[in-house]
């Protein structure tokens, strides 16, 4: 299964991005991750929305081609970044190619909610009709006080944590595959 996972930080040191390279790592053997960054995305401008730039171009055919989609985002002021709404908004226009599209969300913050409120959002707008991506239902991973739970190498310390993450990608693994048995 080819999954892209789209991080909401543009931060080099996220932690966001760690734990996404940390997934990418630990589940190769299961699962093909491809972290693709949204970070060099222009402002979405519906003037341009019918010919954008190439980097656009090139993005949105990478998550169109993608079997589904790993959501990766920290919380800003009770939301998401506005770098991953961006990429959403690009998405969500032209061949919509997240329609249909399965995808899962996890997420890390130093706070001891872990993104609980920035997760909140982004199901909404994936229920929106522009994007209407099926998600993994009762999976909820919020990574809180994430700085104590991974390692200068970027390696999750943390085994309750990553005992829960592999039982989520068990978790979802099972249901796109049942979603898709013919
Ligand atoms: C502009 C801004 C707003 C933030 N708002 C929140 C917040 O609402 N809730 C929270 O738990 N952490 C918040 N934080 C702290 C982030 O959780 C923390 O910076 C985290 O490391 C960001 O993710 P990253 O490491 O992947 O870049 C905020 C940080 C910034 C820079």
């Amino acid at each position: 299964m080819n999954i892209v996972a789209l991080v909401g930080s543009n931060r080099t040191e996220s932690y966001n991005l760690k734990l996404a390279a940390y997934m990418q790592k630990r589940y190769q053997e299961r699962i093909d991750i491809d972290i693709v960054s949204i970070k060099e995305l222009p402002f979405y401008n519906q003037d341009i929305e019918n010919n954008p730039p190439a980097e656009v171009k090139e993005f949105v055919q990478k998550v169109g081609a993608a079997d589904a989609v790993l959501w990766v985002t920290p919380e800003y002021n009770y939301s998401i970044p506005s770098v991953l709404k961006n990429a959403i908004d690009w998405l969500s226009r032209g061949e919509k190619v997240l329609v249909g599209k399965p995808s899962w969300i996890v997420g890390a913050s130093m706070g001891t909610l872990g993104t609980v409120r920035a997760q909140e959002h982004l199901r909404d707008i994936l229920f929106s009709p522009g994007v209407s991506s099926p998600l993994l239902p009762g999976n909820e991973v919020y990574v809180g006080s994430v700085h104590e739970k991974i390692d200068d190498s970027g390696t999750l310390i943390h085994e309750p944590t990553i005992a829960f993450l592999d039982s989520v990608v068990d978790n979802f693994v099972a249901w796109y595959n049942k979603q898709h048995a013919k």
